[in-house]
């Protein structure tokens, strides 16, 4: 099929990629023309695993192309993918206006039939905001072309996105129109050789599901927060009780990690959306306002342990941080809990010294030319001379350090576990003063 895919972001990118990998012809949009000129360098603009190899071959074999001309990337397909950025807005709501925006494009440059698949995470009733608008552009132009919006929102996760978009769980589908339904399960049929993964509902029901797996996902998150929190009042371990109640198959393992709250581009501005959008239609939504409040709480929890061992003023001391972006993986630090932690160590008058795989070039972009951090090519360069050690993104190579390397490099031997990767017992026995989350 010919797509247009609008937006070549994390997720523009890997699903035009991956739909020129099942043999489509994908035009990849985006009115950053620095970021299309580096595609058509070879160059990936993100970091994901498995990723440039994937762009390399399709562009080579001409099925992938990048673009920001979106006339002709219009012209040319006969299905249109929205997958611009949806960020929050001031009051938490999110913002349509890049959605808006490609929506009048596609309208100004149709030529055709079309159908027009929403991929961008939007609130509920944002396909009839799409429509409005493509129809009042293509009145305006007097003609009358049809088109057709579906709502298909994009579960994939950064760190295992090709993976996530090759071999989806499920892939949601919002759609009136019966015709539209089975062009699309063309479109997806070769990403579900083994069995049926479409899920075929109304255009508001797919619209909601995103937020809702989302904020489901958030709040296992923000629910075992508040349990590590109590457990280490109360002398229990958490690390004890997730077992005990992961091994429960009705409960499971998966997200009821504690650390130092969730980030990303996309729990935290969901589940303020949907919160905005349920208070704009006096919907009360009382356990996703805990949700996002014990997340931002979580946040700080790190630095009040640091604050209650060194004082909270910290001038004069060097914290090593381990791990920048907001999970491992992935480069990409928006929201990350790593941005809450530094500025408040800074804050306090501590330098820092922080190492990441990957997420350096990004780190350095939001910290800019700040004098109070350094950034160390590996992870033990890091902890030279430093008071103590932060770890914050358990990214694999963290998990199994070389403890008397880290001890000789530290003035201290202290560390603080974002993520509880240690076992405390063993820590102590190498004469570190160890202080988890919920232990
Ligand atoms: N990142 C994820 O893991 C993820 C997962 C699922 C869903 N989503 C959702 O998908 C959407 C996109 O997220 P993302 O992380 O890929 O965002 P992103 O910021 O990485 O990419 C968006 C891209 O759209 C481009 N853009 C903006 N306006 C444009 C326009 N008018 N014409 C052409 N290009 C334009 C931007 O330059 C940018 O490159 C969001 O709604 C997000 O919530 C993201």
């Amino acid at each position: 099929m010919k797509l247009a895919v609008i937006g070549t972001g994390y997720v523009g990118l890997v699903t035009g990629t991956c739909f020129a990998e099942m043999g489509n012809n994908v035009i990849c949009v985006d009115n950053d023309g620095e970021k299309i000129n580096l595609l058509n360098n070879g160059e990936i603009p993100i970091w994901e695993p498995g990723l440039e190899d994937m762009v390399y071959r399709n562009s080579n074999e001409k099925r992938l192309n990048f673009t920001t001309d979106i006339k002709n990337a219009v012209e040319n397909s006969d299905i249109c993918f929205i997958a611009v950025g949806t960020p929050s807005d001031e009051d938490g709501s999110a913002d349509l206006h890049y959605v808006l925006a490609v929506a009048e494009d596609i309208a100004t440059y149709m030529n055709g039939y079309k159908v027009i698949i929403d991929k961008s995470t939007v609130p509920v009733g944002t396909a009839d905001k799409v429509k409005k608008k493509v129809q009042s552009i293509l009145n305006a132009r007097k003609v009358d072309y049809t088109f057709d919006i579906v709502s298909n929102p994009e579960f994939l996760k950064e760190g295992d996105a090709i993976n996530d978009s090759m071999k989806p769980d499920r892939v949601v589908i919002g759609t009136d129109s019966e015709k539209c339904a089975e062009i699309i399960r063309e479109l997806y049929s070769p990403f579900a050789r083994s069995h049926e993964k479409l899920i075929i509902m109304s255009v508001r029901s797919a619209e909601m599901t995103k937020y809702t797996a989302n904020a489901m996902l958030a709040t296992k998150i923000s629910f075992m927060n508040d349990i590590a929190n109590l457990c280490e009042i109360m002398g229990a371990d958490v690390h004890e009780v997730r077992h005990g109640i992961g091994s429960d198959s009705r409960i499971g393992y998966q997200f009821i990690y504690p650390g130092v709250g969730y980030g990303g581009s996309c729990f935290p501005k969901d589940v303020k959306a949907l919160i905005n959008m349920a208070k704009s239609v006096g919907s009360k939504v009382r356990i996703l306002q805990s949700v996002e409040d014990v997340n931002e709480d979580q946040k700080k929890v790190l630095v009040e342990k640091v604050f209650k061992y060194f004082g909270e003023n910290l001038s004069g001391k060097t914290f090593a941080i381990w791990g920048l972006s907001f999970k491992p993986k992935t480069d990409d630090m928006r929201e990350a809990p790593s941005i809450v932690i530094i500025n408040k160590l800074i804050k306090a008058g501590a330098k820092i010294q922080a190492y990441d795989p990957v997420a350096i070039n990004e780190a350095k972009h939001i910290f800019g030319d700040n004098p109070n951090i350094t950034y160390a090519e590996g992870n033990y360069e890091a902890t030279k001379d430093a008071d103590a050690l932060l770890l914050v993104t358990e990214w694999n190579q963290f998990r199994y350090p070389d403890f008397a390397e880290i001890k000789r490099r530290l003035k201290q031997p202290v560390i603080f576990d974002g993520r509880n990767q240690y076992n405390p017992k063993e820590l102590a026995e190498m004469g570190f003063e160890y202080f988890a989350i919920g232990r």
